[in-house]
């Protein structure tokens, strides 16, 4: 076993899940407790995208499906930092790693108004399922304002290219975004010589 074993294993699991198509509803509660078990343990997330920028809170992707259904990233907050109200558009797994965050939800009336519902706090080893057209709507910050706090998503698509909107809350009005990526190279799973040497 290596340092990044843990999240090769979540991504084999994960691929294999979809080899019998599944509804997105039991994708999404095996995924959860796969998910589960990767956030159960804090030594695996090399250090550099576990990196707080001071700017802004960090998305880094660890993983992409080749056939782009799934993504899976590290949301590294910096102390204080949040999102403005978003959507997502595809389902998501939530894992919190490391710290802890907030999530507050919103739902948006037929005129195109939102309301928060509820505010839930998330610690290391909880998981919170996203659906669309469910609770699609969030705002999300670092529940700390003097460390870093990270944790694990998981999406179904490639996150970093989907067309999606952030929101004023206060009067619905929409901003069109696409994430994007904070890294330029994703970590190195597949270096099975250490694990002969170690084994
Ligand atoms: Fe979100």
């Amino acid at each position: 076993m290596t340092a990044i074993s843990p999240l090769r294993d979540f991504i084999v699991e994960f691929t294999r899940i979809h080899a019998s198509p599944l509804p997105t509803p039991a994708l999404q509660t095996k995924g959860a407790s796969l998910l589960e078990k990767l956030i159960s343990r804090d030594d695996w997330l090399p250090e550099e995208f576990a990196r707080p920028s001071p700017e802004r809170y960090s998305q880094y992707l660890l993983h992409c499906d080749p056939l782009e259904r799934f993504s899976i990233v590290s949301f590294v907050w910096g102390p204080g930092q949040k999102t403005p109200l978003h959507d997502h558009r595809v389902w998501g797994l939530i894992g919190m790693l490391r710290g802890r965050e907030s999530e507050t939800q919103f739902v948006r009336d037929t005129d195109g108004h939102f309301h928060a519902t509820k505010t839930r706090f998330l610690g290391p080893g909880e998981v919170s399922i996203l659906t669309p057209d469910v609770n699609d709507y969030h705002l999300v910050a670092n529940a700390f304002d003097d460390q870093t706090s990270i944790s694990i998503h998981v999406y179904g698509a490639n996150i970093g290219g989907v067309a999606r909107a952030t929101y004023d809350p206060d009067t619905g009005q929409e901003k069109a975004f696409i994430s994007g990526y904070s890294n330029e190279e994703i970590p190195n799973l597949w270096d099975r010589s250490r694990e002969r040497k170690a084994a």
